[in-house]
Parts: C-alpha cells; structure tokens; sequence
C-alpha cells in the first residue's frame, strides 16, 4: 500500500495517478481537504479524472509513504509517521534540509526531486498542471522505490547527482517564487517583464556562486529561464500560498541560501531583501488573522 502525507496539490495528483495505475493508496489530509477528499479528488488538466479515494487524517502502515507536506510541516507529519510503520519515506518537497528533519523520526527516508506541476483549483479539486520527472538517488533504498512503485505512471529516474538536483531546484525556487508572490504574476512573467527579470539575475546569480562553492557547476540564469517559460501559465506555489493568506516556504528556500551563504562567507544581498519582503508579508497576515489559514490548500 502507498501513503500519501500531505495530500495537498502535488501529493494528491501522485496519489491519483498511482490510483489509476491499480495501487491501494491512503492520502492523508487535514482541515477542509480532508473533508472534500472523503467524498471524492477531482483532477483535471491534462487528465480527467473523478475518484473515489481513501481519506485519513492520521498516517498508517505503508509500504511506501510519498511525503508531499509543506516543508515547515515536516516536524509534526514526521512525528505523526514515528506512531506507524510508513515504509520508505520518500520526500519530494521543494526547500533545503527536510531529510534531516525526517530522519529523526523514521529510518527509512529517501530525498527526491520532482519536476511535476499541479495547483490546488479548490478543496478536492487538483489540476494536473504539468508532467514531469521524480529523481531519485541511485542507491538501495531508490531501487527499492522504484521497483515498489514500477507498475505505476510515474516517470522515475534513479539518478547520482540528487543533492545537486535538490539545490538547482532550491536556487530556481529561490528566484521564481517569491518573485512571483510579491509581483501576484505567473511564473512566466518573471522573465517576461524587464524589471523584474534584472532583480530575478541578481537573485539566480547569488544561488549559483553559492551552489559554485559548493562544487556544483550550474547556469542558474538560463535554468531560471526555462524552467519559468516552461512553466509560465503556472502560479507558483509561493504566490498560491500568498494568495491565500498562508505560511511560505521561503525559511527553506531563500533561508536556507542565506544560512549557507553566511556560512561560507559569501554576501547574497538580494536573497536577504526578498527574504525579508516574504517575511513581512506573513507578519502582517499573522497580525490581521491572528494566525495562519494552515488548514487551506
Ligand atoms: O514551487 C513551485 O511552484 C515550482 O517548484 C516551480 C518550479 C516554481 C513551478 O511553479
């Protein structure tokens, strides 16, 4: 059996297609997308589907556990998963640093990179935005995956680079979505709009000379670009968040540069800036709402 943790927009669009591929799978939701999940997961996009699927709150005993939870949940979803046996936890989340959070809750933790696209259109309703990859690492634990998951859709790919997958994501991420949040644009605006674009180099050159010193060779600008032109329909998951009022990812995106920059002694004045812009932007929702709408898409 394959758990779903988080069964948000990406987690509930890789639950769907693991479904239709003739796999028993548990999503584990809460609030509002619980509710809607237990009635029925509506996809469209480039597939249409209508579900019926198996709705918890609580994790249970898995074969694999796909963990898709919003980075700053980690923590509490890890702890939940620590009460069961999920099997292999395979984390495909955007930011920096969450496989360690989850290692201290469960063994068996496998860090991943996807490319997938999907937004949350409403409660229950997740639209299949784009198709993609899943990376995993080239090793026992990514085999076992892959032969777990080799009946399904999925298009996987073991790979030996994952932790520089996971920081070229991470650096993309950094530029695009907060970018997009603040600007309230599609993620092809960015490079679309003059001004924009020269704040989103000074941002994508930062990423690069961080990921330079690290012993990564990547071209930050030009991946930033396709990856925001290849995507430019899209909002972001930054600026859905924005929208709605909710927490960001930005401490394990454009924090987690910031930290590593200051670390190595490299400056990243333009990662500080929009880093402290999203910020604020949650201070001042946290200040009207007296707390976050966590329980939204
Ligand atoms: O977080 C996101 O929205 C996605 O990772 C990306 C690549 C920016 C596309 O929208």
């Amino acid at each position: 059996m394959i758990q779903i943790m988080g069964a948000g927009a990406l987690g509930s669009l890789f639950g769907a297609l693991l479904q239709l591929s003739g796999y028993e799978v548990v999503f584990v939701a809460r609030g509002k997308q619980l509710e809607a999940l237990k009635n029925k997961l509506t996809v469209s996009g480039i597939l249409n589907a209508e579900l019926t699927v198996n709705a918890l709150e609580k994790p249970v005993d898995a074969d694999l556990t796909l963990f898709t939870v919003k980075a700053y949940d980690t923590d509490e979803a890890g702890k939940a998963l620590s009460k069961v046996n999920p099997g292999i936890v395979c984390t495909v989340q955007n930011g920096i640093g969450v496989e360690k959070i989850l290692s201290k809750y469960t063994e068996k933790v496998l860090r991943g990179v996807t490319s997938y696209g999907a937004n949350l259109r409403d409660f229950g309703h997740v639209v299949y935005a784009g198709e993609g990859q899943i990376y995993l690492p080239n090793d026992e634990l990514g085999k076992e995956a892959v032969e777990l998951l080799k009946k399904s859709s999925l298009r996987i790919e073991l790979v030996k680079d994952i932790e520089f997958r996971v920081w070229a994501k991470a650096v993309i991420n950094s530029v695009i979505n907060p970018l997009t949040a603040i600007c309230r644009i599609r993620n092809g605006r960015i490079v679309e709009n003059e001004e924009i674009w020269k704040l989103a180099l000074k941002i994508a050159k930062e990423g690069e000379n961080l990921l330079r010193s690290f012993g990564f060779e990547f071209d930050a600008v030009s991946e930033v670009k396709r990856v925001a032109l290849a995507t430019a329909k899209n909002r972001s998951s930054m600026l859905q968040d924005i929208e709605r009022g909710k927490r960001t990812e930005i401490d394990y995106i454009n924090g987690a540069i910031i930290e590593n920059c200051s670390k190595l002694g490299l400056d990243c004045p333009a990662n500080e800036f929009i880093y402290l812009l999203i910020k604020g932007i949650e201070n001042e929702f946290h200040n009207r709402a007296g707390r976050f709408g966590d329980a939204d898409p």
